[in-house]
């Protein structure tokens, strides 16, 4: 089979084995979210991380981009730590850790008080194969545009370059966005119709990533794809994608879930239905 047999496809499988036919090198980006710490049980199916780590960073491009959704348990009252370990673990074997991201949720499920603070978000960290080839970044307004400030400045944080650096005067309208990104969680109808799965992603969320990292004809996987969001976003925006999840149920539902999409587009696009 080549690459294009997995292409605009859900593909049912164990993820490690569908990846060990991919071809080095191919894959633009990857949005995609591991069944946790055992929080929720995806049906008992194993989940061998290491492995499946390493064909991720065997099918990416250089310059591509994984983006790893995650967060951990708390068991007998301590977080597990898993995410900072997996994050180390894409190091040790060659990404680069480009960017610790935070997805903050406007509307966290209550928690019971054990005394602690309500969770309220999770990891979103960006691995990189080499420097990233592509970032589209987000703009958003800035709160003094038009300004003339004093003492104001830039931060450089690379090494050795500790130093402030005086800012445009007077302010610009946009700047670029910060790394915590805040959404809420399955409200939206597009977010409604992924229902049948218990971790669905907010299609903004994964919009927000799919923009950023990739252009139009890049290839968006999503080894863990449950009800498809990755998918379904991608081909909306007119990348390539593959999907693959172990569940013949969420394949279904996702396969369900690119099926509106792309009559919408149809709809869109007279002459093309
Ligand atoms: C956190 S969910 C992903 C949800 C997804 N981001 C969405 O928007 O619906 C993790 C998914 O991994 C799948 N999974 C677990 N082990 C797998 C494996 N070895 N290969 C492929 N999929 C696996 C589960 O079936 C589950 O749907």
């Amino acid at each position: 089979m080549s690459i294009n047999d997995y292409i605009n496809q859900i593909n049912q499988g164990n993820c490690i084995e569908v990846l060990r036919n991919f071809e080095a090198d191919i894959i633009d980006l990857t949005v995609t979210s591991p069944p946790y710490d055992d929080l929720r049980n995806y049906k008992g199916f194993v989940f061998p991380f290491e492995d499946i780590a390493k064909e991720l960073y065997r099918v990416t491009k250089p310059g591509g981009v994984v983006v790893w959704v995650v967060a951990d348990a708390t068991i007998e009252g301590s977080e597990t730590g898993t995410s900072f370990k997996q994050a180390l673990y894409f190091k040790e074997i060659g990404f680069n850790l480009h960017d610790t991201m935070i997805f903050r949720k406007r509307n966290p499920i209550p928690q019971i008080y054990r005394k602690r603070y309500n969770n309220e978000f999770e990891f979103m960290f960006v691995f990189s194969k080499g420097v990233v080839k592509t970032h589209n970044p987000i703009m958003i307004d800035c709160l003094h545009a038009g300004l003339e400030l004093n003492g104001t400045t830039y931060k450089n944080y690379s090494k050795n370059e500790q130093s402030r650096v005086q800012i445009a005067k007077p302010v610009k309208a946009k700047k670029i966005s910060g790394n915590i990104w805040e959404y809420v969680v399955g409200k939206k109808l597009e977010d409604q119709e992924a229902k049948g799965h218990p971790a669905p992603f907010p299609c903004d969320l994964v919009r927000d990533h799919i923009f950023s990292w990739t252009n139009v004809g890049d290839i968006v996987l999503d080894p863990m794809c449950g009800s498809g969001t990755t998918c379904k976003v991608a081909s909306e925006l007119d990348r390539k994608y593959i999907g693959i999840d172990i569940s013949h149920e969420y394949c279904e539902l996702a396969r369900e879930r690119i099926k509106i999409v792309e009559s919408q587009m149809r709809i869109s696009l007279p002459g093309k239905n």
